[in-house]
């Protein structure tokens, strides 16, 4: 049976790093089948919101979503549930793709592109697996309370059911078996009970079914201070949606660039994956064909893996990209001078 991809370029670079996604795929899975897609911005402009319905159906029908970016200046007036990043929250939740793999993977070539010197980031290899659907970005109740002078208030709730948990844990039990079988839960338990629930959650979890993975905790601050001093100590970081975040921004900075992050976001078994580069539109930068491809070529690497049953083609453009960046190949990001389309064709020289 044909599987299809669905195509969501988004806004900003979004369109154009697709682009370049979708010529590395014609030539490794030539018998797939495309379907494109609006989302964020594009579909304000052209639906009146960030995603439709009918974009929702295409997503779940597939086989795997690749998407660009989303949001740029042109939106940033526009009413909060109509926002671009909202389309893509309602996306994830959607597609309920739970659990969010974002590795921090430091190229050999890379290593003297990242802020930190050689010695902390050669042989740096992460996995974060972020919670994507729950937490404190979709708890209610959350708001503003105006109108009330100095007592006025914004809030939300920080909220994880056990089985919310134990999905997402699950998920990096199993990633883990397939690294180093490390895995460090993070949260605030020190100071949040969602928190104190989830360190327990994940400990009575890996009591049961933890067979082959070593278990440790840290707080998600000195998480945070710790990748940035000694990174290389971790093998895979759990975190709940909003650690995660924050934790997944601070380890693609390691790598040298957030231009060459890609993520892979999964819900059942079964289901179609959500792939996305970490990075954002980069609006600045937008249309001028400068964009770093790389974080997208490798989340279709991610999608030919988890989603597309394709581990060979999947190393082969890994392996690729990397020869790539041997071979001298640099984007403005990583101190080069490549455009876009010149970054993929010295991947696709490579394939
Ligand atoms: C990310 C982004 C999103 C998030 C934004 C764009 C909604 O920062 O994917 O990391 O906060 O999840
Ligand atoms: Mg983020």
């Amino acid at each position: 049976m044909t599987q299809t991809l669905l195509l969501l370029p988004g806004d900003g670079i979004g369109p154009e790093v697709i682009a370049e996604a979708r010529r590395v795929a014609e030539i490794v899975a030539p018998d797939l089948a495309f379907q494109t897609g609006l989302v964020g911005g594009a579909s304000i402009d052209a639906n009146g919101e960030p995603l439709t319905v009918e974009t929702l159906v295409m997503a779940k029908s597939s086989d795997a979503v690749l998407l660009g970016a989303v949001g740029g200046a042109k939106w940033v007036d526009v009413e909060r549930n109509l926002r671009p990043e909202m389309g893509l929250l309602q996306l994830r939740k959607g597609m309920d793709v739970f659990a969010n793999l974002r590795p921090a993977f430091c190229f050999p070539a890379l290593v003297d592109a990242s802020t930190l010197k050689r010695e902390h980031v050669e042989g740096l290899d992460i996995m974060i697996v972020r919670e994507l659907t729950s937490g404190v970005y979709f708890g209610e109740p959350r708001g503003i309370e105006r109108g009330i002078g100095e007592k006025s208030f914004g809030f939300e709730t920080s909220r994880y059911t056990a089985g919310e948990i134990e999905r997402v844990t699950r998920v990096a039990f199993d990633i883990a078996r397939g690294r180093q079988g490390r895995v460090c839960s993070t949260e605030k338990s020190n100071v949040m009970e969602s928190g104190l629930f989830w360190r327990e959650t994940v400990t009575a979890l890996h009591a049961e079914e933890g067979i082959g993975v070593e278990l440790s905790h840290m707080y998600a601050d000195a998480c945070a201070m710790e990748l940035v001093r000694a990174p290389t100590q971790f093998d895979t970081i759990l975190a709940g949606n909003l650690f995660g975040d924050i934790l997944s921004d601070a380890a693609a900075m390691l790598t040298g660039s957030i231009g060459m992050l890609p993520s892979a976001s999964l819900g059942k078994e079964g289901t179609p994956g959500l792939y996305e580069p970490v990075h954002g539109s980069a609006p600045d930068i937008a249309g001028q064909g400068r964009a770093n491809p790389c974080a997208t070529i490798l989340s279709l690497e991610m999608a030919l893996r988890w989603s597309l049953g394709r581990p060979e083609v999947a190393d082969r453009v890994f392996s690729a990209v990397g020869k790539a960046l041997e071979n001298g190949a640099r984007t403005a990001d990583l101190g080069g001078s490549l455009s876009t389309s010149q970054m993929t064709d010295a991947i696709v020289a490579e394939l």
